[in-house]
């Protein structure tokens, strides 16, 4: 597995694994993470790779289940491009910080960053996104 290994809301949350063993962990983000972190840690030890992946919706949850998915090395990305809406120029990035947000449908994706306001063929792959972060 290549180091490090990296789950991070651009600007805002940032977890970086540098070492497996033994296991090392730099954290950047709000309050919020480093408490998910503490309590995860407290129930089931140290080793990330061993943890049963977040159930909320949070964005905290939400990089912590990508983070362990990619320490299992099973996270695989369901869709591939950078840019998600080509009418609107929409990014993948954008779509997940939206989604991270709290944006739950792609009604409030479509709200929040314009994507699928055009033609409406991305709309099913913003669905496939929504479904791919948010399902346990
Ligand atoms: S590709 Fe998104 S609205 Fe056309
Ligand atoms: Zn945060």
């Amino acid at each position: 597995m290549d180091l490090p290994i990296v789950a991070e809301i651009r600007g805002r949350d940032r977890l970086e694994v540098t070492s497996l063993k033994p296991f090392n962990m730099k954290i950047i983000g709000c309050e919020q993470l480093f408490n998910d972190l503490k309590e995860f840690k407290n129930q089931y030890g140290s080793d990330l790779s061993l943890w049963p992946l977040p159930k909320g919706r949070s964005h905290t949850q939400l990089l912590i289940k990508e983070l362990i998915l990619k320490l299992k090395d099973q996270w695989k990305h369901v869709y591939d491009h950078e840019e998600v809406c080509h009418c609107r120029n929409v990014s993948l990035e954008s779509v997940e910080q939206a989604l991270f947000l709290g944006a739950e449908t792609s009604e409030m994706i479509s709200k929040w960053t314009m994507s699928s306001s055009a033609c409406g063929t991305c709309r099913p792959d913003v669905e496939k996104i929504i479904e791919f972060r948010l399902k346990v």
